[in-house]
């Protein structure tokens, strides 16, 4: 069988599937106006990075992947898009949240909101981020506790003000590190995984976002990524399975109380080419 199968009697020729392949592994026949229908070019087959593009393309749902049907995804509601204001909206005002009510959180929530961030883009569709979620504020805690553990090994130079100021807090009952937040959401990946880094990032971003139309607020877990890579105590505390390792994570949680203005940012800086 080959990578994908056409339905004839559907099928108009449009070329959509072939335009939309980024590998470009998908030819019409030859001749204007087009008279063949869609084949996989057989050379560069492997190359397919099954991102569903040429099935999801075509309007006329002729088109079936070896490893994805259009029966199998899912059509888009009509007024899927934000409008430019709902977007903008969203966009500002998101917020790094770092006060949290004392609720706890439904797994199944998070669940619900990973399913949805695993369609965040990933370098050549490799869906490669893995999660840790810790719904426990006590484990939360130790984590911040093995972050602080770290701080205090640092030597005069890396021990800066702001750390000085931070284990301060830590002493006086706050926390700096992950803000007594309920849960956290790591995203881990393959340690030699060049791309993972940057698929996590995205993820979580959107992980952000997300958590907003959930009643959620989150917060970069900034620190707590910075000790994972650099001090052996905290990644053992994180306990990812062997050879992976934190690519990024996020403080989440019911925000103790909401914004309602957008904080000033600097204007865009921008070359125009
Ligand atoms: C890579 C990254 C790491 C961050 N780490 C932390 C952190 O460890 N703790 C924290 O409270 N905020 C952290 N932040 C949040 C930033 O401080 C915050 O995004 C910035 O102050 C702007 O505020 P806003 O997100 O509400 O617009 C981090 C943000 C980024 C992008």
């Amino acid at each position: 069988m080959g990578l994908i199968t056409i339905d004839e009697s559907r099928c108009r020729r449009c070329g959509c599937c072939a335009r939309a392949c980024p590998v470009g592994i998908i030819a019409l026949g030859e001749g204007f106006p087009i008279t063949g229908f869609p084949t996989t070019v057989e050379k560069i087959e492997k190359g397919c990075i099954t991102c569903g593009h040429c099935v999801t393309a075509c309007p006329m749902a002729a088109l079936s992947h070896v490893r994805m049907k259009p029966e199998e995804c899912a059509p888009l509601e009509p007024d899927w898009r934000l409008t430019p204001r709902q977007l903008e909206q969203l966009v500002k005002g998101r917020r790094s949240v770092r006060n949290f009510r004392p609720e706890p959180l439904d797994p199944d929530v998070i669940a619900t909101l990973l399913d949805i961030v695993r369609y965040a883009p990933t370098g050549m569709n490799s869906q490669s981020v893995s999660w840790k979620v810790i719904l426990d504020e006590q484990e939360v805690q130790w984590l911040s506790l093995a972050v602080v553990e770290w701080l205090r090994t640092l030597d005069g130079q890396e021990m800066h003000g702001g750390i000085r100021g931070m284990l301060k807090a830590w002493e006086m009952g706050r926390d700096p590190i992950l803000r007594k937040a309920p849960g956290l959401v790591i995203a881990y990946g393959q340690a030699e995984d060049t791309m993972a880094s940057s698929s996590a990032t995205i993820a979580l971003a959107t992980l952000d976002l997300a958590a907003l139309s959930f009643g959620l607020g989150a917060c970069w877990a900034g620190f707590l990524h910075q000790a994972a890579l650099s001090s052996p105590g905290v990644a053992t505390a994180l306990a990812l399975p062997p050879g992976h390792h934190m690519c990024g994570g996020m403080m989440i949680g019911y925000p103790e109380f909401e914004y309602s203005r957008i904080p000033t940012r600097n204007p865009a800086r921008v070359i125009w080419g």
